[in-house]
């Protein structure tokens, strides 16, 4: 199917489609996440043990749980209904210096999306103030210290439904970027990268 097609046949994301994911997996994790902080405020911790305990199994769901309601709020978040704002100066210029071009970083970008079982990122390492793709096949893996920029979901639920295939579902994503959305977070992003490089060269750490 050509790109032209595509966006004849969804015109922005199917609002029933992103409606349905949004109730199916992020409502369900809340309201898990709550469940879980109730049952750790009782759990025993002097049974804390590596192997098996009721507080490292808690915590290994609660981190999936939060990790996914977090990405979750991103991801649709910084989908647009329709085309929005461009890429900042800003972020054309962090795109050009850390990818070469706003083209290589996206053909990077999609070609994560097709291998990742999980999740996809562009993110600012809030140490280096650098952009990276990320990518990660389950909640639970990230990198430290980076801050979301971009999110794309590929978990097969978000796209199998609606999409014939993953491809697809990446061009029309790609096509509806609220880089609004995005350019803000690079904003505070930079601004947290600075202040932080600004206090190191007090002294401070
Ligand atoms: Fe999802």
């Amino acid at each position: 199917m050509d790109e032209e097609s595509l966006l004849d046949i969804y015109d922005g994301f199917p609002r029933e489609f992103l409606d349905e994911h949004y109730t199916r997996y992020l409502a369900d994790h809340e309201n898990k996440i709550k469940e879980i902080e109730a049952r750790l405020l009782k759990v025993d911790m002097s049974m804390a043990n590596p192997i098996y305990c009721t507080l490292r199994s808690l915590n290994i769901e609660y981190t999936h749980a939060l990790n996914s309601v977090k990405l979750h709020k991103y991801y649709f978040e910084n989908i647009a209904n329709k085309a929005s704002a461009p890429p900042s100066t800003e972020m054309l210029g962090m795109l050009e210096r850390n990818f070469g071009s706003p083209q290589e970083w996206e053909k990077q970008f999609f070609a994560l999306a097709m291998c990742a079982r999980g999740w996809v990122v562009l993110g600012l390492d809030l140490e280096e103030g650098t952009l990276r793709n990320y990518f990660s096949d389950s909640h639970a893996e990230g990198v430290w210290s980076v801050a979301p920029l971009l999110v794309l979901d590929v978990y097969e639920h978000a796209y199998c439904t609606t999409f014939p295939n993953r491809r697809d579902y990446i061009r029309v994503f790609l096509k509806n970027v609220n880089w609004a959305v995005v350019n803000k977070r690079l904003y505070n992003a930079m601004n947290m990268y600075n202040s932080r490089t600004a206090n190191l060269s007090r002294g401070g750490r």
